[in-house]
């Protein structure tokens, strides 16, 4: 969503909660830091409400069901630009130097994609099922797989930060970078942004804040103002229990 490549005027990468590790090095990797903080925390709310939603209670289920697909369809695009813009273009990076520790890692991640794309099918299986027929055995199995979500998407993304993302700041050209951002961006009108907006915002700091704002530019400081307060209302429905 960056149309800025260079690091941010501060010269600071984002920490967020959860984040495993920060990649220090001339590309701002900012955007992907905030994705990644925003499906953490996604993951376990909807893992908590999953647990803890009462089965009557059809207003909740239908928008979780509604809020899985915002989040599914976001996480999907996420990882399809990694495994088509990405990850390629490092591969042949790391080829052409005969590194075959940085294959087996780009390999690694597009694996881990593989193995984590059937539990986001499961949930959201599971969410549609509660939106339409609440019962007790569907609930149980929903939270279970929610939570086995949860944990897998967390190491592999802990693994992306901790190797991948070194990679990325070591080897990829800012024109390398500036293909992904643009990708990552690609297909996004207004109602998008809407949702898309207050989702990555939700949960930083003040600080932290501005720190996006000089990466992801003012327009985003403006839709926050805009959006936000439907989004915080919205969320409080479908995470009523959470
Ligand atoms: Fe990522």
């Amino acid at each position: 969503m960056s149309t800025t490549t260079s690091r941010p005027a501060t010269g600071h990468l984002l920490d967020l909660p959860g984040q495993a590790h920060v990649a220090e090095g001339p590309l701002d990797l900012n955007g992907m830091y905030m994705a990644h903080h925003a499906f953490r925390r996604d993951l376990v709310r909807f893992a908590v409400a999953a647990r803890q939603t009462p089965l009557e209670d059809a207003e909740v289920w239908r928008a979780l069901a509604v809020r899985w697909e915002q989040f599914s369809g976001i996480l999907h695009h996420h990882h399809t630009t990694e495994d088509d813009v990405l990850w390629p273009q490092l591969l042949e990076i790391v080829d052409a130097r005969g590194d075959a520790a940085g294959r087996a890692t780009l390999e690694a991640m597009e694996a881990e994609h593989s193995v984590i794309d059937p539990m986001l099918a499961g949930c959201a299986a599971g969410f549609a099922a509660m939106a339409q027929t609440p019962d007790a055995a569907t609930r149980d199995r929903l939270a279970q797989t929610a939570e086995t979500a949860r944990d897998t998407l967390s190491d592999h993304m802990a693994h992306e930060e901790r190797e991948a993302l070194p990679l990325v700041q070591e080897l990829l050209p800012v024109e390398g970078w500036q293909r992904v951002e643009k990708a990552a961006g690609s297909g996004k009108g207004l109602k998008d942004l809407m949702f898309l907006v207050p989702w990555v915002a939700d949960g930083l700091t003040a600080e932290q804040l501005e720190t996006a704002f000089r990466s992801v530019g003012k327009p985003f400081k403006w839709l926050l103002a805009l959006t936000r307060g439907g989004y915080t209302r919205r969320e409080a429905i479908a995470f009523r229990y959470v």
